[in-house]
């Protein structure tokens, strides 16, 4: 056993169970690490005051009764003290950080446990196709990453589900300009380069030659970041109006809806540069998503007219003018009224929300998912509630947990969203692109000794890094600023900074030349005792990051131990040490160290390089 909270939390239940009778064996003892401020020891369990109503004593009684129970030679339990109200105040035997810690050491998973398995789908990046991704996306992309590797880590069975945005009226417009433009032009090979500005160039005609006044009644707007989805009628004019492009599109829309097979195989070229293009994205960044991960919108088609014809058949949809829609008392507007979820529009078009509903089935009664992640921009909170709500009454819903792993905004230094001067998002290729620049400087001027090939590659470890670790240290759905100074420091809570601590002692292992670093590790100085206790928590911050789908948590936890380890670096000679013993105990402190933050930073999604 490495986990320290865990071994205490078996050691005082038994206590607790001696002192006040067995029906509080199972009683939680609330183990926390103690306040440095109050006291020098380890932990404090706090089950005194919990219990004191239930067993009617008062809690310093009670916690003595425990204290009188743990005897302190039992190899874990070093000294316990009553103290305050009723606070018991633990302190580990080092000799048991010691053993847990080698233990930890000779662990492949690092102290990494594995808790009850369970299936978790997670839906997570999921852009819109043929549609540059936005920084939004990027943010998405990083947390949603950093969740499958974790649970992945943690053994769980994870499938990833990239629920791209392929479907939609916007197909029609694209697919018009596409065979505008020749589907061998270069202005088509945009669409894997630079998918935004052949998208622009589409809307553009689109809006110049769309004359219907009323536009605004077939547009269901759904706040997709800062997109908007304008879906138009399917059953729009006839095709055919001369130089219309406006017409052309929607009819184009309503021809690929039916199954056309030109209109499909345009729509498919399209969709295979849009794939192109996002995959170099994932390449670029390191994301784990792949093609088997796909499952657009698309792939729900066929199911949409049953969704729709199942939920009014149960009752749980009605027909309001004309269009069909699900009201729910829970959701209400400001007029204490139910807001309609419209799955089926007057036109007999289908929706975002109904390619969800059928999307929430899949996932709970095909995947049987335990817990169903869809790591997607907080705005569409309300919707994804909604549609869970609506699919639970049809029992589509079955064992299944959905969890909206809400992602907050990604602003300027100015405080605003990134836009161009022109107004246009910025794209994430910009992002990216001006981190990796950035990093190349700071590499060229930290290591001017390399290769420029060397450099090259670490700049590029350190310029993803950077970004994803902006994206993950601070909650997933606060907002935080881009600011490419700033996340690129080597000082600081930064990626570089962490990054910079496991090439550190690499450069420490390797000027030590052992062969292998095994130890054992022997703990006599208190920054070494410190050290290790940090080490332990790996597991136990791991798992909670599988629990409460917060990768800040993991970020938090790996800066404190590079602190913690520069700590001991500076009061513990390692390589000077005079006794081998000490140096033995010492470079296997550091080699796993450096184990643990190389490991973390993996399930961050980021990679550690070998010098810096
Ligand atoms: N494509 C959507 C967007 O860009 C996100 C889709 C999220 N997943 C879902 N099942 N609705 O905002």
């Amino acid at each position: 056993m490495t986990n320290p909270a865990l071994a205490l939390t078996t050691r005082v239940q038994q206590a607790l169970a001696d002192a006040l009778g067995p029906q509080w064996r199972e009683a939680d003892p609330v183990i926390r690490p103690a306040n440095k401020r109050q006291t020098d020891a380890d932990f404090q369990a706090n089950a005194a005051m919990a219990l004191a109503k239930q067993v009617g004593r008062p809690p310093r009684e009670i916690a003595q009764a425990i204290a009188d129970r743990i005897a302190p030679d039992d190899g874990l339990i070093a000294s316990v003290e009553v103290a305050g109200p009723g606070f018991l105040n633990l302190t580990l035997r080092t000799d048991w950080i010691a053993a847990a810690a080698n233990h930890q050491l000779a662990d492949e998973r690092v102290g990494i446990p594995t808790p009850e398995h369970q299936i978790v789908v997670v839906d997570y990046s999921s852009p819109n196709a043929a549609k540059e991704m936005h920084v939004g996306h990027l943010r998405t992309t990083v947390v949603g990453d950093s969740l499958v590797r974790t649970m992945e880590a943690l053994g769980h069975d994870v499938i990833r589900q990239n629920h791209l945005g392929d479907w939609g009226t916007a197909f029609g417009m694209l697919i018009e300009h596409l065979l505008e433009v020749g589907e061998d032009s270069d202005e088509a090979k945009l669409l894997e380069t630079d998918p935004n500005s052949f998208y622009r160039a589409a809307r553009a005609k689109f809006d110049a030659s769309d004359v219907r006044p009323e536009a605004g009644q077939d547009q269901e707007q759904v706040r997709v970041d800062d997109e908007e989805r304008v879906v138009n009628s399917a059953k729009a004019e006839p095709a055919g109006s001369a130089g219309d492009f406006a017409v052309r599109a929607r009819a184009r829309v309503a021809t690929l809806q039916s199954g056309d097979a030109e209109s499909k195989r345009l729509w498919v070229k399209i969709m295979d540069f849009t794939r192109t293009y996002i995959n170099r994205v994932y390449r670029d960044l390191g994301i784990t998503l792949t093609d088997d991960d796909l499952r657009g919108e698309s792939s729900y088609n066929d199911e949409l007219a049953e969704v729709c014809d199942t939920l009014e058949a149960k009752g749980i949809a009605v027909v309001s003018d004309g269009a069909l829609c699900v009201f729910q008392d829970e959701f209400t507007g400001r007029d204490d009224k139910p807001v309609p979820l419209i799955i089926r529009k007057s036109d007999g078009g289908y929706g975002y929300a109904t390619t969800d509903l059928a999307t929430i089935r899949h996932r709970s009664l095909d995947l049987h998912a335990n817990r169903a992640l869809y790591v997607v921009g907080a705005p569409q909170n309300l919707h994804f509630r909604m549609v869970w709500a609506a699919a639970d009454k049809a029992g589509w819903i079955q064992g299944t947990e959905p969890i909206h792993v809400q992602i907050g905004n990604v602003v300027g230094t100015d405080g605003k969203i990134l836009r161009t001067r022109s107004g246009d998002l910025i794209s994430l290729q910009f992002l990216v692109d001006s981190a990796l620049q950035r990093a190349a400087e700071v590499v060229a001027e930290s290591r001017p000794d390399l290769s420029a090939e060397e450099r090259a590659s670490i700049a590029h470890q350190v310029g993803i890094g950077a970004i994803k670790y902006a994206d993950l240290s601070v909650s997933h759905d606060s907002g935080y600023t881009f600011d490419l100074d700033r996340m690129l420091a080597l000082q600081g809570n930064t990626g570089p900074y962490l990054q910079y601590a496991t090439a550190r002692i690499r450069s420490i292992l390797s000027r030590a030349d052992a062969v292998e670093v095994n130890g054992p590790i022997i703990l006599t100085e208190p920054d070494e005792r410190a050290l290790a206790l940090r080490l332990l928590d790996f597991g136990p911050v791991v798992a909670e990051v599988g629990e409460t789908l917060e990768p800040h948590r993991l970020a938090a936890y790996l800066y404190d131990l590079a602190t913690t380890f520069t700590a001991f670096y500076e009061h513990c000679p390692v390589l000077k040490a005079e006794d081998a013993a000490v140096r033995d105990s010492r470079l296997a402190l550091c080699a796993l160290t450096r184990k643990v933050l190389v490991k973390g930073l993996d399930l961050l999604g980021i990679e550690s390089p070998d010098q810096m």
